[in-house]
């Protein structure tokens, strides 16, 4: 058995340790769904910049990772807030997370065809052409400005949680028959309380 000091020389720095209690617990967001009126509203810009909307975007990675999701629209936690986060690598990689408050598409180039799916829309897919190459602007979590470029699935992202805050789903890019498919379905599972 160790003595004390050598147990208290095994005890992690002060700086780490303290660094440990700061982190608070996430709050994970229950993911509202399809039918919701809220998904379809276009939402209002954020005006607000404290450490509150800083909170809220850690709590919004925390809960689109807890779903497995590469974005997440404020919308889709029941808040009307042009603000959006996107991980492409689903939390493997810290620098990939990305926070586009009210951010606008200022140049899109290309097509690419690929099927896509949505946290509020469980269950199903579609194909949806979206650019291959889009430029963001937006404001971080601290308000500051920023320009980014995504290609391919990044560029997608971008494009899908955008019309999120537009109040567009990726079933509005879908074909009238495929569209009208899934949303009889979604009825169904609805009449069964399965939605
Ligand atoms: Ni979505």
């Amino acid at each position: 058995m160790p003595d004390k000091s050598t147990s208290s020389e095994a005890r992690p720095s002060g700086a780490s340790a303290t660094a440990e209690v700061a982190t608070p617990p996430r709050k994970i967001y229950p993911i509202v769904k399809y039918g919701d009126p809220i998904l379809e509203k276009p939402t209002a810009a954020v005006n607000k910049f404290d450490t509150n909307l800083e909170q809220l975007a850690e709590d919004m990675f925390a809960s689109m990772y807890a779903a497995q999701g590469v974005g997440l629209a404020a919308p889709q936690i029941g808040l009307n807030l042009r603000m959006a986060v996107v991980d492409v690598t689903v939390g493997k990689n810290p620098e990939a997370k990305i926070v586009l408050i009210n951010p606008e598409i200022t140049h899109a180039e290309g097509e690419v065809r690929e099927e896509e799916g949505c946290l509020s829309i469980p269950g199903f897919r579609g194909y949806v052409i979206r650019p291959q190459f889009v430029t963001v602007k937006a404001l971080n979590a601290k308000g500051e400005p920023f320009e980014m470029r995504g290609e391919n699935m990044l560029a997608r992202a971008f494009c899908h949680e955008i019309d999120h805050l537009n109040g567009v789903l990726f079933l509005q890019h879908l074909s009238m028959l495929k569209r009208d498919l899934i949303k009889r379905k979604i009825k169904k599972l609805k009449k069964q309380g399965e939605w």
